[in-house]
């Protein structure tokens, strides 16, 4: 079965944006709009703040382009004036499909107490929780630390008490038992150490708590991990690109303990869309819960993470 956008329920995106629609700079709370915007466009432009000594590299050789230079992440429309980021407007359809389409009940996300946004760039998906489950911490991950630089910014600059953004890599996630929902959006096919990764973000979600994953995949119906290696080349993303297929996908959320697993294009478990949509081809989503601390086998496994 194949789908286009008409067949997507884009129900969420009006609340999507009303929830962004906050951060324009008529709300802004002790900073004037002209100094915000100068700031934003100094990041921008790579601009007045030198992030070199606190990004983690000891030269700039074979590094990540992110961890030398600053790229906003989504669209963003503050009102008096418009950033485009690399992301476009990613993070409105990619929530929109999890609570239209695939499994996330928009009770438990406005009832959460805790949400954890691993990779949150510049932060398009956590502005939007912070509003639409504006009961809950927003807790912001990214290992880049220009991006929870500017995530912080705009918490700060708008008086958002429930974000909490922080320069962290995803293996340093230590809290247990914390999150109702972790999302996952763009960042599996980026890591190194995609159970190690799982295995961390599972043991630091309440039982109960669902993980809402979103990946590029291999459109192949065998369980395979596709390896490119990280891009190096001035231009292109400087990002490692470990790659999975849908069922090899579903086979490591269980094997990182995860129950209910389910995998798809964001509207259907198991297909793999290659139909134009506004996230393009060859996207994977994943819905999975976590019912309880499961010990996971450690064969081959030289890290602790039970
Ligand atoms: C392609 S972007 C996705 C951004 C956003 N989540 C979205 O879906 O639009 C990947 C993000 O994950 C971050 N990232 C990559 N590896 C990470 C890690 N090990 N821990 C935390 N963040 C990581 C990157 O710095 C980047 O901001």
């Amino acid at each position: 079965m194949t789908y286009t956008v008409e067949n997507i329920n884009f129900k969420s995106v009006p609340e999507i944006k009303k929830c962004l629609s906050y951060f324009k700079t008529e709300n802004l709370y002790n900073v004037e709009a002209s100094d915000f915007e100068r700031f934003i466009d100094d990041l921008i432009n790579n601009k007045s703040i030198d992030f070199g000594k606190k990004e983690k590299f000891d030269s700039q050789i074979n590094q990540n382009l992110h961890m030398l230079d600053f790229y906003w992440g989504h669209d963003h429309d503050f009102g008096s004036f418009s950033v485009n980021g690399l992301m476009g407007t990613r993070h409105i359809w990619l929530l929109s499909r999890f609570l239209d389409s695939f499994y996330l009940d928009k009770r438990k996300l406005i009832n959460s107490n805790d949400i954890l946004d691993v990779g949150c760039w510049t932060g398009g998906v956590s502005l939007v929780l912070s509003q639409l489950a504006n009961k809950a911490n927003i807790t912001s991950i990214d290992e880049i630390y220009k991006y929870t630089y500017a995530l912080d910014f705009l918490a700060n600059s708008f008086n958002v008490k429930n974000i909490k953004a922080d320069n962290t890599s995803l293996y340093d996630i230590r809290v247990r038992d914390k999150f109702d929902i972790v999302f996952l959006l763009g960042v599996l096919y980026h890591i190194s150490d995609p159970i190690i990764g799982l295995r961390r973000i599972f043991n630091s979600m309440k039982p109960g708590g669902v993980l809402c994953l979103e990946s590029m995949s291999v459109n192949s119906s065998k369980r395979i991990w596709e390896y490119e290696g990280p891009s190096v080349r001035n231009g292109i993303f400087g990002w490692n690109w470990f790659i999975p297929s849908p069922k090899a996908l579903e086979q490591v959320l269980y094997d990182t303990g995860f129950v209910d697993v389910k995998v798809g294009n964001g509207l259907q478990d198991l297909k793999v869309t290659n139909d134009i949509d506004p996230l393009g081809p060859n996207r994977v989503f994943a819905f999975a819960l976590k019912d309880g601390n499961h010990q996971i086998c450690k064969a081959g496994l030289s890290v602790d993470i039970t």
